[in-house]
């Protein structure tokens, strides 16, 4: 193994991604000595990728698209969130097994506690929207802290049908129709689709039943403030973005590969606005 050690992130296309940012962020932040680098992997090079961790300093990686699947076929073993969501984003290899962890739960549950402190204590009722790769980490997350009932809301009934099934009778599919009831109903309401997301289509939910107290969470971060965000805050609930969620699912794995719990500064959250407001200068 050579000294540096050395992580990155790996996918494909890969040129896209904020971890770089916030991960050389967080090694000059603590002077540590180490890489964080950008590993372009198209999908059938995943298995050698998978094997060369452990070798030549590379002390692991986290998974973006197309690999988030096969990351989790790969790795001899799995976190409670991983196994639970059957997805796989961050990898790294201890006592010789490639181990893999699905960090967007943490991720959002970290941001959930920072920016909704005391949510826990009040939300019983939950409705996410959507029902792909984050929809699954966040209704993992949420039931793991003992919320009552999650309604399951997708474009696609069917995914909405299997999610529930997978999470079991605290969790169910709804229609969109059943928005107006489920939202007088919800203590917190979480975007988990593109909708709203800059180049797609706006998301068309009404908070007009949404009680005042109810806790709305976008996972959108680009843009920083969705409508879906302005609109809670128009009615007076707590609500924010997906950007904490993102600058928080990195956490995890620089601690496992570096050694140090990094910290989600305010410098770090300025470093990684102003990177997606160039970005959206530049589109
Ligand atoms: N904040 C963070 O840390 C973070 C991390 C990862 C991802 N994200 C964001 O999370 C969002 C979802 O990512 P993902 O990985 O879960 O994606 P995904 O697995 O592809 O799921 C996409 C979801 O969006 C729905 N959707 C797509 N187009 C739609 C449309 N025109 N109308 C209605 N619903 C539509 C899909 O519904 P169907 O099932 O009907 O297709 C599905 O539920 C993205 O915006 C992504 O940028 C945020």
């Amino acid at each position: 193994m050579s000294a540096v050690r050395r992580a990155g992130v790996c996918g494909w296309p890969v040129a896209h991604s904020r971890s770089p940012l916030i991960h050389s962020y967080w090694l000059a932040r603590y002077h540590l000595e180490g890489a964080y680098e950008r590993f372009a992997v198209p999908p059938l090079g995943f298995p050698d990728f998978a094997a060369s961790i452990g070798r030549d300093g590379v002390v692991g990686a986290n998974v973006t698209v197309p690999h988030k699947e096969a990351a989790y076929a790969a790795c001899e073993r799995l976190t409670d969130a991983a196994r639970a969501t059957g997805a796989v984003n961050t990898l790294w290899r201890e006592d010789g097994a490639l181990w893999g962890d699905n960090t967007d739960v943490a991720g959002f549950l970290a941001s959930l506690d920072a920016e909704a402190p005391g949510w826990r204590e009040r939300v019983e009722d939950a409705v996410v929207l959507g029902a792909g790769g984050v929809a699954r980490a966040i209704v993992h997350g949420l039931l793991s802290c003992g919320v009552q009932r999650v309604a399951i809301v997708n474009r696609t009934p069917a995914r909405a049908a299997a999610l529930a099934e997978r999470f079991g009778p605290t969790t169910r599919p709804a229609a969109w129709d059943d928005l107006p009831h489920l939202l007088s109903k919800a203590s917190l309401l979480a975007n988990a689709t593109i909708l709203g997301m800059s180049g797609q289509p706006p998301l068309d939910v009404s908070l007009a039943p949404l009680r005042a107290e109810a806790i709305v969470v976008d996972v959108v971060y680009a843009p920083l403030e969705t409508p879906l965000v302005e609109a809670a805050w128009r009615r007076g609930c707590v609500a924010f973005g997906g950007l904490g969620m993102l600058l928080r699912q990195a956490a995890p794995g620089f601690k496992r590969w570096f050694g140090k719990t990094p910290e989600v500064t305010p410098e770090l959250r300025a470093l990684v606005e102003a990177d997606l407001r160039a970005e959206k200068g530049r589109t």
